[in-house]
């Protein structure tokens, strides 16, 4: 699938089992800048540079679903010039790439707390997806503001004020009522910047999926990056707690 005007150069390996979803940890921007002795907003702007190049690698892999940790709910606790050059960079993200990404055939929308995001970056949000809603060929879900303790914690709330009785709290409804909704569980995370850890990223759901932690920061994480995931992905053996099958393929 040509999901881009201009598909990179590098062709596209051949992956034989495809994640449906992928989540990535967006994380290093940091540490990327203050190895270069840049200030951690520089990190910050590379890393918002890099987000178009890494969306269209997986479009044109054919990846359904993509949902990128932007901001967490405990990032507002870092300095204060910080968080404001994040949410400037994020503004300037939608304002710069919304229309070749909806060009691209691109569903945005957003995870989390828009009620929390300052307003004139919520209102670019709610443009974006808007203006994107009828798009079919790949949804990037944009988590800002998202806490993955807060979304389950908000799914019970939603089911308990439409009246559910307790046999009614099940796991298919609170997937249902979490911010992800009808869409799949995703099937590979990806955590750039060298940590392992999820960071209240989306607990619940990734419950099952395959972990690939890198230590490239998140501006460094480009096509080649993208291809080795997948094509790492297509050698696990995903069992779910069954017994192992012969074939030796990713299912
Ligand atoms: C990820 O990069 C971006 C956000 C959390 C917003 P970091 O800013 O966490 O980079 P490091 O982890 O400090 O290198
Ligand atoms: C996770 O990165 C959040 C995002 C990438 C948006 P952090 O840098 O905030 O995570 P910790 O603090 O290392 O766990
Ligand atoms: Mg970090």
């Amino acid at each position: 699938m040509v999901l881009t005007a201009q598909p990179s150069p590098i062709p596209l390996p051949r992956v034989r089992t495809l994640p449906r979803h992928v989540a990535v940890i967006m994380d290093g921007n940091g540490r990327w800048a203050e190895s270069r002795s840049l200030s951690r907003q520089e990190g910050h702007r590379a890393g918002a540079e890099n987000l178009r190049t890494v969306i269209e690698r997986f479009g044109e892999h054919g990846v359904e679903i993509l949902t990128l940790f932007a901001f967490s709910t405990e990032n507002w606790g870092r300095p204060r010039a910080e968080v404001e050059a994040i949410m400037r960079l994020a503004t300037r993200f939608i304002d710069r790439d919304l229309e070749a990404l909806h060009d691209a055939g691109i569903r945005l929308q957003h995870l989390g707390d828009i009620d929390g995001v300052p307003s004139g970056l919520a209102k670019r949000i709610r443009k974006a997806v808007e203006r994107t809603r009828d798009n079919t060929r790949m949804t990037v879900n944009l988590a800002f503001n998202y806490g993955g303790r807060a979304d389950i914690v908000a799914a019970v709330r939603a089911l308990i004020a439409e009246g559910a009785t307790a046999e009614e709290i099940t796991e298919e409804s609170i997937s249902a009522h979490l911010t992800t909704g009808a869409l799949p569980d995703p099937d590979l995370l990806i955590r750039t910047g060298g940590e392992r850890r999820i960071s209240n990223f989306l607990v619940w759901q990734a419950a099952y999926c395959e972990y690939h932690f890198t230590a490239t920061a998140w501006p460094d994480f480009g096509v080649p990056e993208v291809d080795a995931a997948l094509v790492e992905f297509s050698r696990r053996r995903r069992r779910f707690g069954l017994v192992p099958e012969d074939n030796g393929a990713a299912e």
